[in-house]
């Protein structure tokens, strides 16, 4: 091998790898772009990752609902996946119970836990704000 020829192949080596980085950045980047578009919510509910998830919903008119789907439904749906006696979404009797403690009550509650539910509802990225929308939509659907 000349030493020219090394010479040019060490230039290749090197422009190829530079290359492939560009390339791999690029679709790098492309990704996560993605993640901002208007399907967003719909990637990140499907991907989950609750922080993003969450601070997307800032300003959403429909967060309580996107949350309590996220969060809340294992226990709290009407039909939920672990029947551990939460207070089921649609159930008049048992929510007037809670309604009637005043909403201040039932979010410190839901803050702090209670029986077997986490603290936060186990929505630990939400807000405060947050927590009391996810809870006036429970309430909107069970009066
Ligand atoms: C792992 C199951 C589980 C999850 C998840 C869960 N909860 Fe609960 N929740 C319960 C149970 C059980 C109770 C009844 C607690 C008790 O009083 O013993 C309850 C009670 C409540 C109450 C009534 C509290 C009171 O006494 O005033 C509210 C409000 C509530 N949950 C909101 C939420 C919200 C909002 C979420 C989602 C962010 C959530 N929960 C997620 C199990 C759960």
């Amino acid at each position: 091998m000349s030493p020219q020829f090394k010479h040019i192949l060490v230039i290749v080596i090197v422009l190829l790898s530079g290359l492939s980085g560009f390339i791999f950045s690029y679709y790098n980047h492309s990704g996560s772009s993605q993640l901002q578009s208007e399907n967003a919510t719909q990637l990140i509910e499907t991907y989950h990752y609750p922080a993003i998830f969450v601070q997307q919903l800032k300003g959403d008119a429909h967060a309580g609902q996107k949350i309590f789907k996220e969060f809340c439904a294992s226990c709290h749906a009407a039909e939920p996946l672990i029947d551990i006696n939460a207070p089921h979404i649609g159930d008049k009797q048992a929510w007037k119970g809670f309604r009637s403690l005043g909403m201040d009550a039932m979010l410190t509650i839901t803050i702090n836990g209670a029986g077997a539910m986490p603290a936060r509802g186990g929505c630990f990225e939400c807000s405060d704000e947050q927590l009391r929308e996810t809870i006036n939509y429970i309430l909107d659907l069970s009066r």
